[in-house]
């Protein structure tokens, strides 16, 4: 039930801290320790390349997911659009193991896959918010999202709680690998679990910034570099989604190869600035698409903050600024949906599972 809640979506955007704590409650032992099952343990072990498989935002989970297993237990990642894999099957390394990431485990892409790789003989995991769904049941192995029910079509606490289980995935791998890590996934996601309270208490000042930058535009783009360029697609996803602003996320340095002829006077352009040694250069994108006339707004993170800066996030670790950074972008396309009088909980042409090929 959305209770005292005009829509499902601001109540699951608020729900995010606590399903933070959920998740760390769930996953460690009574000593503070990862508790992970042995036979995913010795999946992840035995691996020489993960294939994440997914589509719209569980993709974009997979795309921070790539970043956390790469650097933290060192096996190298692909990340592909379900719908697309069965076409543009990639070479597949000696040992693949297979990662489906979905919040209702029906979507009918991945689905397909699954049912491909599994004639293929290959293992599979599924990360999922749903334990006993199609893509659950039809997996060997999985791993819950322990998100409760995500309503609204728009998907934002699955794609925290995604996140946040990629990383304890990643880190138990290198434990089980024996890879000495500077990072406790547990402390630093109740890190998270506070700033999210924080974030998700600072509405007013984001739906000012939406009223700003989004009353009336017809479109607008995302930019970042290195891990901010993963949520600025999925801060566009979100926008375009149930507001039905034409919306972009780009990779900073990629503007000048040709997106930046798109800037008009007035045009919103995002910038996340949480990467401290991209910093520079993001904010070098961004005088570059002020001069020529963008409306700019730079969220960056306490200890980078410029200024000017719109909007600060609390720090956190820097593999996880995805979990904090999201959540100004979730509340800026509730905020411009609400304004330009969307149903933000049905956005029109959309299922919230698309059980569809
Ligand atoms: O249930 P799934 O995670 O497999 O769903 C995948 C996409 O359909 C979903 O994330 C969709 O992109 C959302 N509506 C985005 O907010």
């Amino acid at each position: 039930e959305k209770g005292t809640y005009a829509h499902y979506m601001l109540k699951e955007i608020d729900e995010q801290p606590i399903v933070m704590r959920n998740i760390i409650k769930n996953y460690q032992n009574e000593n503070n320790e990862l508790k992970l099952d042995a036979d995913i343990r010795s999946a992840m072990k035995a691996a020489d390349r993960i294939y994440i498989i997914a589509a719209g935002t569980s993709y974009h989970a997979g795309l921070v997911g790539k970043e956390l297993i790469e650097k933290l237990a060192n096996i190298p990642v692909e990340v592909h659009v379900a719908s697309e894999f069965s076409y543009n099957t990639p070479l597949l390394s000696e040992k693949p193991l297979f990662v489906f990431i979905s919040q209702s485990g029906e979507t009918a892409d991945s689905r397909a896959v699954l049912v491909k790789i599994k004639e293929m003989g290959h293992p599979a995991l599924t990360i999922t918010n749903v334990p006993g769904s199609t893509l659950s049941r039809e997996a060997d192995h999985t791993l819950h999202l322990y998100a409760g029910p995500e309503i609204a079509v728009a998907s934002t606490k699955a794609y925290t709680a995604q996140i946040a289980v990629l990383a304890i995935l990643a880190v138990d791998t290198a434990n089980v690998k024996g890879i000495q890590l500077d990072f406790d996934p547990l402390q630093e996601l109740a890190i998270v679990a506070t700033a999210m309270e924080t974030l998700t208490g600072q509405k007013e000042e984001i739906e000012q910034l939406a009223r700003d930058y989004f009353e009336t535009t017809r479109n607008a783009f995302f930019i970042g570099r290195s891990g901010d360029y993963n949520v600025s697609l999925e801060a566009a996803l979100k926008l375009k989604e149930i507001s039905y602003i034409q919306a972009e996320g780009f990779a900073g340095g990629e503007l000048k190869h040709g997106t930046i002829a798109l800037i008009e006077e007035g045009t919103p352009v995002i910038a996340l600035a949480t990467q401290e040694n991209v910093n520079y250069s993001i904010r070098s994108n961004v005088q570059e698409v002020v001069a020529r006339g963008a409306n700019a707004m730079i969220i960056s993170m306490k200890g980078l903050e410029e200024d000017d800066d719109s909007f600060v996030v609390p720090h956190v670790n820097e593999l996880l600024t995805p979990l904090v950074s999201v959540i100004p972008m979730q509340l800026l396309a509730y905020y411009a949906a609400l304004h330009r009088g969307c149903d933000v909980d049905k956005p029109r042409n959309l299922a919230k599972s698309v059980t569809v090929e």
